[in-house]
């Protein structure tokens, strides 16, 4: 088990990214509130595909929770009943956690796909932190770091429940997005500590230091994105659903995150050139460039060509695994015995 742990850990990164691009998924088509309900769908574990099962309809079986759509409500069955040729107020409740009752199957199924991908991460993190106690006479934090993950993911699922009952707030979407990045950051942390060999890196006390500052200069722009992305979402409850008005007239927060970028790119040429000069070893640092560009690739096509489809996903998707790089990168950058204690 020890011997392939590191390959459990992997697995678990991998499954915690496709929930990243699940939910970016989610978010491009609009589906987070595909079902209304959590962590069921509709009452059911496997949400319907016609508008009929959420119709009443006499001589149908119901049972407790399923959910239907009356008169532009949602009502949920109080007990497990069989219906007769007239509706009967009396086996049903109002569904009272929000009053968003639409139905459109597309949304329904990527919004439960998104679910199981994420029950599949977190099967995969529990796997990881079940195999993680072989670590624990001789480095216990990779088991502690392991089942705080498993944590984490619970923290994860049941905020995504607060975010539909909250009807997809902004802030809720954010708090779910950064604790998606420190769940990368834990994994990738205990990729490091478990694996039996360093990799074959020059430290570099002024490098690691820049690095650092990459790092941090990456989740500044992260958060401000999040706010450009929260005022696409306000200009969208407020009516403007054609994406060529999102940015017409965009805020402060627009200008400064796209010049931001600059100062991303500036800071990681810098590094890329330290790098193949002094001749570090960091390979990564060719992806770190190649993400950076595709970044202000995709935000210049969102802003100027009014966001083409897909533009939204890659965007958020990629901006998570540039911080997973530039995080893995520093825990390569640290001094080799403090690396492999
Ligand atoms: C290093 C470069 C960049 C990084 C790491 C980055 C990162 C991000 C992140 C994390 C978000 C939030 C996504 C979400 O929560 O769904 C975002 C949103 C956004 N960014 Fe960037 N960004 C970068 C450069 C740019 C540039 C250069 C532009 C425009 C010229 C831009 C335009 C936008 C827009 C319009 C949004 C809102 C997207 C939406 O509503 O889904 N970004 N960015």
């Amino acid at each position: 088990m020890k011997k392939h742990f590191p390959t459990i850990a992997k697995t678990a990164l991998v499954l915690v990214y496709l929930v990243i691009v699940a939910g970016a998924l989610v978010r491009m088509t609009g589906s987070g509130m595909g079902c209304p309900d959590w962590p069921k769908c509709f009452g059911y574990y496997i949400p319907p595909t016609d508008l009929k099962e959420l119709t009443w309809a006499p001589n149908r079986v119901f049972e407790k929770g399923q959910v239907i759509i009356k008169d532009e409500t949602l009502l949920v069955a109080k007990d497990n009943f069989t219906t007769q040729t007239n509706f009967d107020v009396s086996h049903w409740e109002k569904y009272t956690k929000h009053d968003y009752a639409i139905f459109n199957p597309l949304h329904t199924w990527i919004e439960y796909i998104n679910r199981l991908c994420g029950a599949l991460a977190g099967m995969a993190c529990f796997f990881m932190a079940i195999a993680s106690f072989k670590f624990w006479k001789e480095k216990k934090r990779i088991t502690l770091l392991s089942w705080l993950v498993v944590f984490m993911m619970g923290f994860q699922a049941w905020l995504g429940a607060k975010v539909v009952y909250s009807v997809l707030n902004p802030i809720k979407i954010t708090v779910h997005m950064v604790m998606a990045l420190v769940i990368v950051a834990v994994i990738l942390y205990i990729i490091q500590v478990a694996r039996p060999k360093l990799a074959a890196v020059t430290y570099n006390s002024a490098f690691k230091n820049v690095l650092l500052l990459s790092l941090l200069l990456t989740l500044i722009q992260v958060a401000i994105g999040t706010q450009v992305r929260q005022q696409v979402d306000q200009q969208i409850k407020n009516g403007l659903t054609e994406s060529i008005l999102w940015l017409q007239n965009p805020t402060i927060t627009f200008y400064i995150h796209r010049s931001f970028s600059v100062i991303v790119l500036l800071v990681n040429v810098y590094l890329f050139t330290k790098n193949r000069k002094l001749n570090l070893g960091f390979s990564k640092m060719n992806w770190v460039l190649a993400l950076i560009g595709i970044e202000i690739l995709t935000g210049m096509a969102m802003a100027y060509l009014d966001f083409p489809i897909g533009s939204q996903a890659i965007h958020l998707v990629l901006a998570s695994i540039l911080f997973g790089i530039q995080f893995y990168m520093i825990l390569e950058a640290q001094k080799p015995s403090s690396a492999n204690s």
